[in-house]
């Protein structure tokens, strides 16, 4: 079964939500990413992100797993990427917790879902990437990777996670830059979708911004 190509677009408080939130993904983008996840929804399989943050793109997630009846899983260890650590371009003093003195963005993951009324469309897996996809045997109707950008990362969540995509389902690659002009944190999200594009076992159905929609089969 092939997920049907949609167009479809978040309320007005969908969206307000997302643009509220702490995080990384522009409008664009997150539109792309809804249409996306609503598409794939139709397959009545689990949406998975790797790479939860504080929750702006889960919402995204959590609304269209909402509109098909599936959850939706978010996937990180809230402890930040390499780019985000205290000295780095993208830290958040915020997201540290001043007991442990490191980054912790469960809580404010948890008040942004609370705010926006999805918590139970979705599932939040607290652990490394490669860990829980070490015991992972459920097919996804969707996969979102946008973990870590060092290329041990992005492979292990590809090699990890891109497997489980189900026939017709869909592959959403974050933060893919072709030139590395453009690059802010590396070019390992590109090399994984091009390696998904040489596997053969995706096609791509859509680019916006630095998001990338591929199909399998
Ligand atoms: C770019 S942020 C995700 C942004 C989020 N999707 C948004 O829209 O705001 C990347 C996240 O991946 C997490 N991460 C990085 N490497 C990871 C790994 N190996 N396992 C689990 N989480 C990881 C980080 O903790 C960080 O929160």
């Amino acid at each position: 079964m092939t997920a049907t190509p949609t167009t479809a677009a978040p309320t007005p408080e969908i969206l307000a939500a997302f643009e509220a939130a702490k995080g990384f993904m522009p409008l664009d983008e997150g539109l792309a990413l809804y249409a996306a996840a609503v598409e794939a929804g139709a397959l009545g399989l689990p949406l998975l992100e790797v790479g939860t943050y504080c929750g702006r793109s889960t919402i995204l997630l959590a609304d269209a797993a909402r509109r098909a009846g599936v959850s939706a899983l978010t996937l990180d260890h809230h402890r930040g990427s390499e780019e985000q650590q205290p000295g780095w371009d993208y830290h958040d003093p915020e997201t540290v917790d001043p007991e442990t003195g490191l980054m912790d963005t469960l809580p404010t993951f948890r008040r942004t879902l609370h705010r926006a009324g999805l918590e139970e469309h979705v599932v939040a897996l607290v652990g490394r990437s490669p860990q829980i996809a070490a015991f992972w045997k459920s097919p996804l109707g969707l996969v979102f990777v946008d973990g870590g950008h060092t290329d041990e990362h992005a492979s292990a969540d590809y090699e990890g996670w891109a497997p489980h995509v189900a026939e017709g389902g869909l592959l959403v690659i974050h933060d893919v830059f072709p030139d590395p002009v453009d690059e802010f944190t590396g070019q390992a999200p590109y090399r994984v979708y091009l390696r998904a594009l040489e596997s053969g076992a995706f096609k791509e159905v859509s680019d916006t911004g630095s998001l990338r929609v591929l199909r399998r089969g």
